[in-house]
């Protein structure tokens, strides 16, 4: 598969997005485990599983908050929202505007939901949009952060630049993403950017700290995650032979037929050859 268009992944999240909410945890991004899992594991129910999967992400979603250091009355963007978990835990933290973007009506449509429910329609909100050919204005925002999008993205450097624009001078931008730590073979590369709507990671940690760098970004800090996130992908697959049911209902037949094959070898890909990492930046003139 090439890299998928922008509109590709929003087609592919409104079909099978469900399917990170039924099995990752009810944020869109790994989960950060600092003490490993918790010994008893082996005993929990699907839905413990689940709560345990959206603990780990919430410990991650917290320390990238506290990179972010957003304060109130600021405007943050938050690239590639997801259903928006992320997006309205830091406007409820930091007393800031957020606005989080996404190519998935479906996703806007769930953060708008979340918003309302927390009682903070009015300053986080969501819009349908490429992080690519952003439409916001420029230099309108303090600070912006990516959370596991830039892997889906045919141009990160477009990306990069776009976020560049609407920041102002001297805001922070964090993005945290998977890149390949064991080259993957041509036939792995095919399969994992199928399964998820991906394209092709980069090839070391590094990568994101010269893309940012050659864009007039400051790098302030790197943090490599992936020892940290190695347990998700020992719970996913319980959780995932659980839910079987639910997961059928969602996704039909025959991308089940699909999944039951590749899921399985995917998580062992990302368990064996994937990294994490987490790039500090601000812009500079
Ligand atoms: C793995 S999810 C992460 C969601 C969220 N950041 C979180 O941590 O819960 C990837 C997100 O990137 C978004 N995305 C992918 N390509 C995009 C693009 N070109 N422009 C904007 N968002 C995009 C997807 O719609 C999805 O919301």
């Amino acid at each position: 598969m090439s890299n998928p268009s922008a509109r590709e992944v929003g087609e592919w999240y409104d079909r099978f997005g469900g399917l990170y909410g039924l099995t990752m945890g009810d944020s869109m991004h790994l989960g950060m485990w600092t003490d490993g899992v918790r010994a008893e594991t082996g005993e929990l129910t699907a839905d413990e599983m689940w709560e345990e999967l959206t603990r780990a992400q919430d410990s991650w979603t917290g320390t990238l908050i506290d990179v972010v250091g957003l304060l109130p009355g600021q405007r943050m963007l938050d690239v590639g929202c997801g259903t928006g978990r992320p997006t309205v835990r830091i406007g409820t933290e930091s007393g800031a505007s957020v606005l989080g973007v996404t190519v998935s009506a479906g996703q806007v449509r769930a953060g708008r939901d979340r918003a309302l429910k927390a009682g903070l329609s009015d300053r986080v909100t969501f819009e349908q949009a490429d992080a690519m050919a952003l439409p916001q204005e420029s230099e309108t925002f303090d600070a912006a952060w990516a959370i596991e999008s830039f892997a889906h993205f045919s141009n990160r450097p477009a990306a990069i630049r776009e976020v560049r624009r609407v920041l102002r001078y001297g805001g922070r931008f964090v993005l945290a993403d998977c890149y390949e730590a064991v080259p993957f073979t041509p036939e792995e590369v095919q399969l994992f950017q199928a399964a998820f709507a991906l394209s092709r990671l980069p090839a070391g940690p590094e990568d994101y700290s010269r893309m940012l760098g050659e864009a007039g970004f400051a790098i302030q800090d790197t943090r490599d995650m992936s020892r940290e996130f190695k347990p998700t992908y020992e719970l996913i697959p319980r959780l995932f032979a659980a839910r079987r049911a639910q997961i059928a209902e969602l996704v039909g037949t025959d991308a089940m037929a699909q999944l039951d094959t590749v899921y399985p070898r995917i998580l062992a890909l990302c368990r064996d050859k994937m990294g994490y990492t987490m790039v500090n930046a601000v812009k500079s003139p």
